[in-house]
């Protein structure tokens, strides 16, 4: 009997026999020879039949084999530099062959695909080589999420998903049938966190968060997974220290762990091994300056650079020159605004590193933020925006703490205070300064993996227009 192993144990096995349980991903013949990519979930190696070795029917059954077809294969490891595969470096030679399942034909093949059909066939596109290896990065950053945090004092305690009220803005609300009265999906387990630091002291809730946002961008979902940490005593400059760790954290473990993966996706990690702390920090009023002084002053060369233009996405029957015109006028920017994605892709792209932009104007961020002292216009918020176009992948801040000026900022919110009262209860027993951010995983891995898009970095993508498969 030989063993069952993984293939990315091959390495422990050279010479011995073993057998592998996995699915076709590709076979090609060659005369005498027949070269059979097996891919396992741990790995993917090649498998050679060898025709004056093996039985004629076992031969004959390696030859027909469709791709996706699941099988065992039995045979002897062999150290190969050139063998191809991941890792790579040992194939097997074939031995016996068992096929468990024939699949029939498989619609996703190596040939380029529209997106379109991909997201239809997402159940099976997740097998192919680049959605593995983004799978594989998502589940280490959410581990060194966990792991980071449970190891630096912070108590892992859930927030419900099914509220009665809107925790960030109630535009973006999904409602629920909940018995004889409606509910909402979570926007964020924030507010629950801010009860729960004052029984913990530094808490984070880890879940799916929903927003119906009506954008159809490459950075929003309807679903996204987002975790959140909040901190009792905790001021908006000990929160950007913290962030700043906690991020550089989760990009080095993914860069030791995961060459081979970010290979794959042909990430260029040059910006990834610079992300260390500190990291630039700037004022919102600062950044928006920067932004005007570069609509005015930039080279058309540089403005291609600040919003990484690409000769690709030119409009038909725009010439480059009206196109640069129009893409100038996107870093026009107004004190009191939110920044759009060309704000935010402008602004990194004048450094190495992720940035924070601080101290946002009040009237475009949530209803909790504590205001800047003797400025109430603007707030102690903070985003962090990551380089190379991807922008804000954190957003936090410093909680109001005072319970007048809470309960004044609901009413103007226009938000009902019955919903809120446990909330306020938390200002009359013993408040204190607290704040805490939430990061965004899809969006995090989007920008660690260099993705395009943001569907590829959750397993099964809820947008706007899709909820299949
Ligand atoms: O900036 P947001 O809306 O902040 C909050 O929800 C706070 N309650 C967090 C906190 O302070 N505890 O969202 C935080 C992050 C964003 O920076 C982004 O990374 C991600 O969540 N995010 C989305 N990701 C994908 N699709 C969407 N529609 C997202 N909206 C926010
Ligand atoms: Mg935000």
């Amino acid at each position: 009997m030989s063993t069952i192993i993984s293939i990315a144990d091959l390495a422990k096995h050279v010479g011995e026999e073993v057998t592998l349980r996995g699915w076709v991903y590709d076979s090609t013949g060659k005369g005498k020879l027949q070269f059979i990519k097996v891919r396992d979930g741990s790995g993917i190696c090649q498998c050679v039949a060898f025709k004056p070795d093996l039985p004629e029917e076992v031969f004959a059954a390696a030859q027909k084999l469709s791709q996706e077809s699941s099988l065992t294969i039995t045979g002897m490891v062999k150290e190969d530099k050139r063998a191809p595969g991941y890792p790579g470096g040992y194939e097997v030679a074939i031995k016996t062959l068992t096929v468990i399942s024939a699949a029939g034909e498989y619609p996703i093949s190596p040939k380029e695909h529209g997106i379109e059909f991909l997201m239809d066939n997402r159940h099976l596109w997740l097998r192919s080589t680049r959605q593995w290896a983004i799978m594989r990065i998502r589940a280490t950053i959410v581990s060194t999420i966990r792991n980071w945090l449970d190891d630096h004092g912070y108590l892992l305690v859930d927030t419900p998903i099914l509220t009665p009220a809107a925790g960030e803005s109630t535009s973006e609300l999904f409602e629920v049938k909940y018995f004889d009265d409606m509910a909402y999906l979570a926007q964020t387990g924030q507010l629950y966190s801010e009860a729960t630091i004052l029984a913990h002291g530094k808490v984070y809730c880890f879940g799916p968060t929903f927003r119906s946002e009506k954008s159809k961008t490459r950075r929003h979902l309807a679903e996204f997974w987002m975790v959140e940490p909040e901190m009792a005593f905790f001021s908006l400059e000990a929160l950007m220290d913290m962030e700043e760790q906690f991020v550089s954290a989760i990009v080095g473990r993914v860069l030791e762990k995961h060459r081979m993966e970010l290979n794959i996706l042909e990430r260029d990690t040059s910006f990834l091994e610079k992300v260390s702390a500190p990291f630039p920090r700037i004022n919102y009023d600062e950044a928006v300056v920067r932004l005007n002084k570069l609509y005015t002053e930039s080279s058309d060369e540089e403005v291609k650079r600040l919003l990484r233009y690409d000769p690709a996405n030119l409009p038909e029957g725009k010439t480059e020159g009206e196109y640069v015109r129009e893409l100038r006028e996107l870093l026009k920017m107004d004190w009191g605004n939110d920044f759009g994605s060309p704000h935010e892709t402008a602004l990194t792209q004048q450094f190495e590193k992720p940035v924070f932009v601080y101290h946002y104007p009040t009237a475009v961020k949530a209803f909790y933020m504590q205001p800047v002292e003797g400025r109430p216009e603007s707030c102690r918020s903070v985003d962090l925006l990551a380089p190379e176009g991807y922008g804000e992948i954190t957003g936090g801040s410093e909680r109001i703490y005072d319970h007048d000026l809470l309960e004044q900022r609901i009413a103007d919110y226009k938000l009902e205070r019955k919903n809120y009262a446990w909330y306020l209860d938390l200002r009359r027993f013993g408040g204190v300064p607290h704040a805490g951010f939430g990061l965004g995983v899809e969006r995090t891995v989007a920008w660690i993996c260099g993705l395009q898009h943001i569907r590829e970095a959750i397993p099964f993508a809820r947008t706007m227009n899709r909820l299949y498969p």
